[in-house]
């Protein structure tokens, strides 16, 4: 076989492969894209451009444009009074996809784990396996808002577990984590001496409540990775612009291994996000209203038409149970695209145990969502 057995075992991602049925479909209302509806504010666009006519065409430091990480920085004292030195503590990524990447590569020697809370981030469990990690997935359901506990991590705690890959707000499932379940996630994670890789991608859109970097909490930072960027708060996808904050050894590892595999993250899109992050001047905020409009619409909505949903506290997805259909996930999502031409994900890309949820994205217009509603309370009535 021509192709490694590490990643011959990896799976394609779910979402790509139910999306592939989409694709030649005509007046298909799509709730499956994972991203921000909004285009980039047009100043932050406007920056790239002019950069370019200012002939900034050139690779930058490896680690990410000094003002790029210094403008981080600062962002991040001002808004959560985190210290990360800029030139030792942060690192410029192509989006947290790469960095999530780097993180497992430089922490993970060969069988090490990974505990995972499911649903998860497609990503999570391929970027364990292809630094040679194993996951252990911990198991939660709608009945208690997707959470994971003190008490799970506890358990599932064995000979070999090097740590936690949290994402909050969660995709898919909108979980977010107050400060006191946090503090009290903290207390094992620190008891047994674990590392966080924290995505916290959809930290901005965070509806309920104010949010919380792990790494803000006391005796934390040294054992978190956080990771973040612009992809969603600042409706950036394109740009491909994350960064990572964390202890200096890491960050360093992490560079070593990004300076031969990436270089630097374009200049092009760090020159954009330093405007993004100096000058956001409410962008996020607007953005972040729309969604919440959204939010309520929709779980009210699902609710209503008798599919069960919880409210997510955060980012832009709505993890409704199909329960009540007696289909399973893939079935209930193949057919309501052919009948009423709505496109949804099937809850198993998320883990093996979510095949009784869909996952609908709310980056879409108000319309759209109405729309789509309407659609499957046919497909519910017509089945
Ligand atoms: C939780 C989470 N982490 C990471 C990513 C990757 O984002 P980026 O565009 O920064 O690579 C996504 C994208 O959907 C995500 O939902």
């Amino acid at each position: 076989m021509r192709i490694s057995k590490r990643v011959d075992g990896v799976a394609p991602s779910g979402i790509r492969a139910f999306f592939d049925l989409v694709l030649g479909m005509k007046d298909v209302i799509s709730l499956g894209v994972g991203e921000p509806d909004f285009v980039t504010p047009w100043h932050v666009r406007a920056r790239a451009i002019e950069s370019l006519e200012q002939g900034f065409t050139s690779y930058t430091s490896n680690k990410g444009m000094i003002e790029l990480r210094g403008a981080i920085a600062a962002f991040l004292k001002k808004r959560h009074r985190l210290d990360y030195d800029p030139e030792e503590e942060i690192l410029i990524t192509v989006g947290v996809s790469e960095a999530l990447d780097l993180a497992m590569r430089s922490i993970l020697n060969p069988g090490e784990k990974i505990l995972v809370p499911e649903p998860y981030y497609v990503a999570y469990g391929p970027v364990v396996d292809l630094a040679g990690g194993e996951t252990v997935f911990l198991k939660t359901s709608i009945d208690n808002g997707f959470k994971i506990t003190p008490q799970q991590i506890e358990k599932a705690v064995v000979p070999g577990v090097r740590g936690l890959l949290l994402g909050y707000p969660s995709n898919p499932t909108g979980t977010s984590y107050s400060k006191k379940e946090l503090e009290a996630i903290c207390r094992v994670v620190k008891k047994h001496d674990l590392l966080v890789i924290s995505d916290e991608l959809y930290d901005e859109l965070t509806y309920d409540f104010e949010h919380t970097p792990l790494s803000a909490l006391p005796q934390m930072k040294n054992r978190v990775i956080y990771l973040n960027g612009f992809s969603k708060s600042y409706a950036m996808t394109g740009f491909r612009v994350g960064y990572v904050c964390g202890p200096a050894d890491i960050v360093g590892a992490m560079t070593k291994i990004h300076q031969y595999t990436s270089l630097c993250a374009p200049i092009t899109s760090q020159m954009a996000a330093i405007e993004a992050i100096k000058n956001s001047n409410g962008d996020v905020a607007a953005m972040k209203k729309e969604y919440d409009r959204r939010r309520r619409f929709i779980v009210g909505a699902l609710n209503d038409i008798g599919l069960r949903c919880h409210m997510p506290q955060g980012a832009f997805y709505a993890f409704p149970s199909i329960a009540s259909t007696g289909e399973s996930a893939m079935d209930f999502a193949r057919n309501l695209l052919k009948k009423q031409k709505v496109a949804l994900v099937p809850g198993d890309a998320f883990g093996a145990s979510c095949g009784g949820h869909v996952r609908i994205s709310y980056a879409s217009s108000y319309e759209n969502l109405k729309e789509a509603v309407c659609r499957i309370e046919k497909y519910l009535k017509k089945r």
